[in-house]
């Protein structure tokens, strides 16, 4: 078990460098668009508060070319000064010795968030200088940024190796759920997959094909599954780099006595029409192309998910994001929602989804990583979490 941020006593007046993922969307005027990873990030940085540490944030916040103003994090500091009732200030800098000299200044049970830590370039690279001159500046580090724990960067991972460390409780959180789905899950144990491209799932999709007892695979990722069981498609996107991986999966599930559900009928439009109408067809014809699953489909993964008692969702059934092609990722939604399984739902689109249907309260985990959550499946671990030390077990 790892340290978490309750296992670290003594804390008051000492500097505590909590990273957080804040990779929050922003349009061009500042706005965040979805703050729930800041949300998500409060337990760990209200807690440090009350045990009156000082308390220095650190993020990256997509990835930029070097320093670019749209990707600073003041719209961060200032959605923390909202929810926080404690001084929270900004700097926009990293290291040096005006950094320093704030984190001197700092009342204890006060925050300062730092800017983007990838207007450096040494972040990404993981250059252990760069790392030194951060860890200079604090006693203790926390990671707490579960989505980006999958990356060796210098916040993420040097730091840990220079520090006394610990995770946060998000981390903790996100954790405990993902290894609770890849150790031991309540069976039935059904997973939806979705999403454009089988070759960014891969070894995802391998790994689940151990854990789960039954894989329904929808979004345009399911066409490349329906071309390797021979069935036509029309031009429905196909990957086709992947088809021969996807007649080994299958045939692999018939070996293991697994079950893949794939769609058995289609909302598509025909591409040789003028007006481009959706609408329901079993087979799809040649100039037919298929832009989400139809209402048998939606009722037989349906069924599926009532009786499971664990559920992991990634990746949208269609193309949700247009209102023509939303009704099977939204019903899956519901059903997800409506389900008695514990159920955790991963990766940007399909949490998005979630929140847009305004079903968040219902499920019980919605992960903040997407390709972090991804790379835990497939490899029941994450390079900054195993740096974090252990728990010492008195
Ligand atoms: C994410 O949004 O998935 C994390 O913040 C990681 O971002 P990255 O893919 O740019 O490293």
């Amino acid at each position: 078990m790892k340290r978490t941020v309750k296992d670290l006593v003594n804390l008051e007046g000492k500097v505590v460098l909590v990273r957080c993922d804040f990779n929050v969307p922003i349009d061009d005027g500042g706005k965040i668009l979805d703050n729930s990873r800041i949300i998500k990030s409060l337990p760990t940085i209200n807690y440090l508060v009350e045990q009156k540490a000082k308390v220095v944030l650190l993020s990256h916040l997509d990835r930029p070319n070097g320093f670019e103003i749209r990707k600073s994090l003041w719209p961060i500091a200032l959605i923390l000064k909202q929810k926080i009732p404690a001084p929270v200030y900004f700097i926009n800098k990293v290291v040096g010795n005006e950094v320093k000299e704030q984190i001197k200044h700092m009342e204890n049970g006060s925050i300062l968030l730092l800017e983007n830590v990838r207007f450096y370039k040494e972040e990404v690279d993981c250059d252990m200088n760069f790392a030194k001159e951060i860890a200079s500046l604090g006693d203790v580090f926390v990671n707490d940024a579960f989505g980006v724990a999958h990356r060796q960067h210098a916040t993420t991972y040097a730091l840990a190796r220079l520090m006394p460390n610990a995770i946060g409780f998000l981390m903790e959180k996100e954790i405990s759920a993902l290894s609770k789905v890849v150790k031991n899950p309540e069976r039935p144990f059904v997973v939806v997959i979705g999403g454009a491209k089988v070759s960014s799932k891969i070894k995802f999709i391998l790994k689940l094909m151990d854990v789960a007892d039954t894989l329904i695979i929808g979004g345009a990722m399911a066409y490349t599954f329906l071309v390797a069981s021979g069935i036509a498609v029309g031009q429905s996107l196909v990957d086709d780099d992947s088809v021969d991986f996807a007649r080994d999966l299958l045939n692999i599930a018939y070996i293991k006595g697994k079950n893949i559900l794939l769609p058995i009928d289609h909302v598509c439009i025909k591409e040789s029409a003028k007006r481009k109408k959706a609408f329901v067809t079993n087979q799809l014809s040649d100039d037919m192309v298929a832009y989400d699953i139809g209402p048998k489909t939606i009722k037989l993964f349906t069924d599926e998910l009532m009786n499971a008692k664990q559920i992991l969702w990634n990746g949208p059934l269609g193309k949700y994001e247009d209102a023509k092609f939303m009704e099977g990722t939204k019903e899956i939604a519901k059903a997800i929602a409506k389900s008695k399984a514990y159920s955790i739902v991963g990766g940007g689109d399909s949490v998005s989804a979630i929140k847009k249907i305004g079903l968040e309260e219902d499920i019980n985990l919605i992960s903040t990583g997407g390709g972090a959550t991804l790379k835990y499946i497939e490899k029941g671990s994450l390079p900054c979490v195993d740096v974090i030390q252990e728990k010492i077990r008195l």
